[in-house]
């Protein structure tokens, strides 16, 4: 019996702000943001696109009639959630027409929570041969004009169809989680920015990935050179990479060095172009190293997922003969690269707006988005969405 992922597509918003320009906007030096960091474009949110249209704009291509009819679970992880009570589930699960018998729920561990997500939708699926989960990581990463956290900020939306037999990534049972109660990042309620301690989010990161893999390959006796690649969590591209040079010790071959060190660059390619997508980051890194790398079926695939508070989680995968053929990457390469790039004070003004949800879809609905869900407007606290004609 083999469970995984059988399509995933992503969708990230048509605006963008180049890094080097918001550095100059900053008086910063370029190359803190495009090196030290690591970015080189960052994705910026239009008020017509929140968590809901988002996750649904990246499931409506990988969903097909029949799929409708078989989909018995639609789960959302997200830490950008518009409701404290009702979930997006349940609006996405209604704007994809998905059949009703169908639980919809919302899960929370910052950037981590697409990940349990996925494992649940895994032992759920084990005794259901017939049924397929949805599983959908939609965030705006959002830290404030002039913040510290400016530079990794982003929006974006990945989803996942997980069924048996799967065309792309059969999940092994190999997974360790290591939770540890941390004060890295957490946004108290009511608050619409995160609060962060920028060093220590970036150490408790890295010990987070050490204390997981290590656990990982005592627990599986396994040894870096049993992966083609690794996928990190992606709040910024140094991120993983920090983590990954911390594993990449002396004592390593240089092939595996090499390999995972190439796996890594462009495991990160769209990333650098979308920003911090949250709980999308990793699998949006899963993503740009299916359609930018060599691979083939039958290799094994190792993904670290993190959430700051914090749990982090490693895991593995193999990935499907014919998995390539299920890609869709030409639709990625031109959502990314059709994308209209905004002044730094454009940028200022969408970012605003969006805080203070005053829509303006004269500038933000762009002909050359027809057929993408979009929020229309919100009346008495209940939002409205519709399809772009
Ligand atoms: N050229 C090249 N690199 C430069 C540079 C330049 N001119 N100026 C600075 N840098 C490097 C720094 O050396 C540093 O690299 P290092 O981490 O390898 O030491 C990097 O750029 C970032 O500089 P730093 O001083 O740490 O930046 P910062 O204090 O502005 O904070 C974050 C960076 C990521 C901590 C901040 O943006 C943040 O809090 N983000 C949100 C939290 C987050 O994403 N955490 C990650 C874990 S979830």
């Amino acid at each position: 019996m083999t469970i995984g992922i059988d399509q995933l597509d992503f969708y990230v918003p048509q605006f963008y702000v180049d890094m080097a320009k918001l550095a100059e906007a900053r008086n910063v030096e370029p190359n803190k943001f495009l090196l030290g960091i690591g970015q080189t474009e960052m994705s910026v949110s239009p008020v017509s696109q929140d968590i809901v249209s988002m996750g649904a704009n990246a499931a409506k291509n990988i969903v097909s009639e029949e799929d409708k009819k078989n989909i018995s679970m639609v789960i959302v992880a997200t830490e950008s959630a518009i409701d404290s009570a009702k979930a997006s589930a349940v609006q996405i699960h209604n704007l994809l027409g998905i059949q009703p018998f169908a639980r919809c729920f919302e899960m929370k561990e910052a950037c981590y929570a697409a990940t349990p997500a996925i494992q649940l939708a895994k032992d759920y699926l084990a005794n259901r041969p017939n049924e397929k989960v949805l599983v959908i990581a939609s965030d705006t990463a959002r830290y404030g004009l002039h913040s510290g956290g400016e530079p990794t900020q982003g929006a974006g939306a990945v989803a996942m169809l997980i069924s048996h037999n799967p065309r792309i990534l059969e999940l092994n049972d190999d997974a360790v989680a290591y939770t540890q109660d941390v004060y890295d990042f957490w946004r108290p309620s009511g608050l619409s920015y995160p609060l962060v301690a920028g060093a220590l989010s970036k150490d408790a990161y890295i010990q987070s990935f050490q204390e997981s893999w290590n656990e990982y390959a005592k627990r599986y006796n396994k040894s870096l050179s049993d992966f083609a690649s690794l996928c990190f969590h992606v709040p910024f591209t140094k991120m993983g990479k920090k983590a990954l040079d911390s594993i990449l010790t002396e004592d390593i071959d240089s092939e595996t060095h090499n390999r995972l060190t190439s796996g890594y660059d462009a495991a990160t390619y769209y990333n650098r172009y979308v920003g911090n997508i949250y709980t999308g980051s990793l699998y949006l890194s899963l993503i740009s190293l299916l359609e930018t790398h060599d691979l083939k079926g039958g290799q094994t695939i190792g993904l670290f997922s993190y959430g700051s508070g914090s749990v982090g989680e490693f895991f593995s995968g193999k990935l499907v003969d014919g998995y390539s053929e299920v890609l869709n990457v030409e639709h990625h390469k031109a959502l990314l690269n059709s994308r209209t790039e905004l002044s730094v004070e454009e940028y200022e003004h969408f970012f605003n707006r969006f805080d203070n949800l005053e829509f303006d879809h004269e500038t933000e609905l762009t002909s050359d988005q027809h057929g993408i869900f979009y929020l229309n407007d919100i009346n008495d606290h209940i939002r409205n969405y519709n399809t772009l004609k």
